[in-house]
């Protein structure tokens, strides 16, 4: 029997996930059967709106960033009477299965409706944060470190003129993943991230001793998770909060340009990249990713192996149970700190 198979986007965008939904529909297209496509996440899903995709309506549109569907970060569970909505919508629009692109908090989601109410739903990993901690990588990650690099690569040439320091506040949460890997792609003289206690006093003396040294800039590359609330009189955050109970971060590369200004004396401005990371066409590598997951979710809904994520290790695509893919983050391991540690002494 042919399948009639929801698709939906939430939390975040990233780019690749227009690769995610074009391989779906191709996939489940290819087996006979058809994909509506759930508008901005699980909003839609409530809802109830949405829209039919087809190999022609997806076949242009590897190359866009962004979602074509949409995404929030609504929560069904903040409210018990939506998680009915969103069961009836199932039921209204005669689904088969659902395909669930998200992070932590979409997949936590699917894997609920799963368990606690045998929802056929599939979950694929996606978020520039890289910190899913069931598959190797995310898509949206390298095109993110890619964006990062290619902007300090300019900011570089105006610090020089200038001879200032540069901070450069990354996104990601409470993992370090996108500051270090643009910070070592971007040779930058040092790289705050929420894995290790910030020691501003050696980050000072670096930038002191490297102009001294002759280098006439310094780069400095700061994740809005970092922990500064060891440095006295410094808040990282404010007080909004999602709905799955997530704080808006920001706010931290300023504060370290200050101090920097302070207790040097060099000249510092401040740089958040903020959205840029998440906009845009995708990498070749993401769109790859993004497509190889794509398939084998689709494949995973024809096998009728719910229940399950798609997830890279090594280079195979395997799947995994949701429920042992969600709630744990994954962050920068001591490994790849100390490896790269060698550049900040
Ligand atoms: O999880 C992806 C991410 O871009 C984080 O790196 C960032 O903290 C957050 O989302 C920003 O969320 P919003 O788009 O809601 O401002």
């Amino acid at each position: 029997m042919t399948m009639k198979v929801g698709v939906l986007t939430g939390g975040g965008d990233c780019p690749g996930l227009n690769s995610v939904i074009r391989a779906v529909v191709r996939t489940i297209h290819n087996d006979g059967g058809e994909t509506l496509g759930l508008l901005e996440g699980w909003r839609g899903a409530i809802e109830g709106n949405a829209i039919k995709l087809t190999p022609e309506s997806t076949d242009g549109i590897i190359d866009r960033g962004g979602t074509i569907l949409g995404s929030s970060r609504t929560n069904p569970y903040k409210d018990e009477s939506s998680v009915g909505k969103l069961l009836d919508t199932f039921k209204n629009l005669e689904l088969d299965a659902l395909v669930a692109i998200g992070g932590d908090d979409t997949l936590g989601v699917a894997s609920r409706l799963y368990s606690e109410h045998n929802l056929p739903t599939i979950g694929c990993p996606k978020t520039i944060d890289n910190d899913l901690s069931s598959t190797d990588v995310t898509f949206g990650f390298d095109t993110s470190i890619n964006i990062v690099m290619e902007a300090v690569d300019r900011l570089k040439t105006t610090a020089e003129s200038h001879r200032r320091v540069m901070v450069i506040e990354t996104m990601g949460r409470h993992a370090g993943w996108i500051a270090w890997y643009s910070g070592v792609a971007v040779a930058a003289d040092y790289i705050l991230v929420p894995e290790v206690e910030p020691n501003l006093d050696h980050l000072c003396e670096v930038l002191i001793q490297r102009r001294q040294g002759g280098k006439p800039f310094g780069i400095v590359v700061v994740s809005e998770g970092a922990a500064l609330s060891s440095v006295e009189g410094l808040v990282t955050q404010d007080a909004e909060i999602d709905e799955f109970g997530h704080v808006k971060l920001g706010g931290v590369g300023e504060q370290v340009a200050d101090i920097i200004e302070k207790r040097t004396g060099f000249e510092t401005r401040c740089v958040t990249l903020g959205h840029l990371q998440r906009g845009g066409p995708p990498s070749a590598s993401d769109r790859v990713l993004g497509t190889r997951l794509g398939i084998h979710a689709g494949r995973l809904v024809v096998k009728r192996e719910f229940g399950r994520m798609v997830a890279l290790r090594g280079t195979q695509i395997v799947s995994v149970p949701l429920a042992e893919a969600v709630g744990t983050m994954r962050i920068l391991d001591k490994g790849i700190l100390e490896e790269f540690g060698e550049f900040f002494k």
